[in-house]
């Protein structure tokens, strides 16, 4: 068996340093839970970012992941499967959407959409070849590829990674007089957003944004692109977090828990007016739609409407909230809780270089609970969404134990 120490040194001498991760091996996880090498247990607060929303190996998704990879695992795009059509299908009926584009990284599914925004616009608007513009927002992460770090507005992320991507215009997140301003330009084919700006530090617009985005991109004939990669899958407390204030984007793009964290799926849904714009040929993935991602993801589905998880969301999150809002009145380090459903930040009253947020996560996983600092002094709390509300309480304990301590420890009150 490897020890903590090993693996750590491990990944230190022979992998890329591009992630600087909480110095915590886990070898095991089960539901809400997870293990190092010693047998020292967690609460995971992470949920690999939103990715693992019903839990840990969930045993339904782990059954279908065996059953079909003792099946059939890939047969390219070159042919027919039996599991794609069906798979589809199921999309298009719980989403609403014609059709669907598979492919596998969230990132990929951006790139997709970007691609398939690009074309709409030229073969359906007319709009001037080679000129069209997205609008994105300040403050996004939609990924790591070259087209994608060239519209993100964190030098950590772009630096010396250029030359950029042309096409992006960038305005306020949660500004509506801008996206106006933005859409009036000439050459404009869409408006790419995140319902809340997860790696921002769950930035959460005003309640009506998304539902005026929506107007205003109908007004100009633009395309309205949710990213629901991190808000998906019933994290917020609905299905998809656009469904708060029922709006309709043109293109959907979802990842991570569509699978529950058993494998990587993601997925573009639109219309057969934008779906159509792609033709054989002009854009694929040898592991798109693969016949053991569409197993899985109809099954992480399933979990997700039987087990009720949009609604525990809901639930939970309004108690984690309250908790922490009643815990702030009497905290000199903790300044704001904000998200919605199991999405959740707090605010720590500290410069954004400051490394308080770090040094509360290294006391939380002392105390048995996972979670990492998001943009300096922001920690994100996102359990899976299979959590208890005795485990949610238990986990609430942990965190504001471990704050006070910090506090006292540290002179703060
Ligand atoms: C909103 C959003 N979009 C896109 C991505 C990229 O997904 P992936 O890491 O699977 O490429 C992420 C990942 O954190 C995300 O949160």
């Amino acid at each position: 068996m490897i020890t903590t120490e090993q693996a750590i040194s491990l990944e230190d001498k022979y992998g890329a340093h591009n992630y600087h991760p909480l110095p915590v091996v886990l070898s095991k996880g089960e539901g809400v839970f997870v293990w190092d090498p010693e047998g020292n247990r967690y609460y995971d607060f992470l949920s690999a970012y939103s990715a693992v929303n019903q839990g840990h190996c969930h045993p339904r998704i782990i059954k279908k992941l065996k059953e079909q990879a003792e099946k059939l695992t890939l047969v390219s795009r070159a042919f027919y499967s039996d599991q794609l059509g069906a798979y589809e299908e199921y999309m298009s009926e719980l989403f609403g959407y014609d059709k669907l584009l598979p492919m596998n990284t969230g990132a990929e599914g951006v790139e997709t959409a970007i691609k398939l925004c690009r074309k709409w616009s030229y073969e359906k608007k007319n709009l001037t070849p080679e000129k069209a513009t997205i609008i994105v927002a300040k403050g996004n992460f939609h990924g790591r590829t070259t087209s994608i770090i060239s519209f993100s507005n964190d030098p950590v992320a772009r630096k010396n990674f250029g030359p950029y991507t042309p096409g992006f215009v960038s305005i306020p997140y949660n500004d509506l007089d801008a996206l106006e301003q933005a859409l009036q330009e000439k050459d404009v084919a869409g408006f790419l957003v995140e319902p809340i700006q997860g790696e921002a530090g769950v930035k959460v617009p005003d309640e009506g944004y998304l539902t005026k985005a929506s107007e205003l991109c109908q007004k100009y004939d633009t395309l309205l692109i949710a990213d629901e990669i991190q808000t998906g899958i019933a994290r917020t407390g609905k299905m998809l977090c656009v469904d708060h204030e029922n709006v309709r984007p043109d293109i959907v793009i979802l990842g991570k828990a569509l699978s529950g964290g058993a494998y990587p799926v993601s997925a573009v849904l639109a219309n057969d007016d934008i779906m159509e714009c792609l033709r054989p040929g002009e854009h694929g993935s040898t592991y798109g739609g693969n016949p053991l991602a569409c197993a899985v993801t109809m099954e992480a589905l399933d979990v997700i409407r039987e087990e009720n998880l949009a609604e525990n969301a809901k639930k939970l999150g309004e108690i984690f909230r309250k908790a922490m809002a009643d815990f702030i009145e009497d905290s000199s380090l903790v300044s704001l809780v904000r998200g919605k459903g199991l999405l959740n930040a707090i605010v720590i009253d500290d410069s954004p270089e400051s490394d308080t947020a770090w040094n509360i996560c290294l006391q939380l996983k002392e105390n048995g609970l996972l979670a990492k600092p998001t943009h300096g002094n922001i920690i994100r709390f996102a359990p899976p969404l299979v959590m208890t509300e005795t485990q949610l309480r238990d986990c609430i304990s942990i965190i504001t134990d471990t704050i006070s301590t910090y506090e006292q420890e540290n002179e703060l009150n």
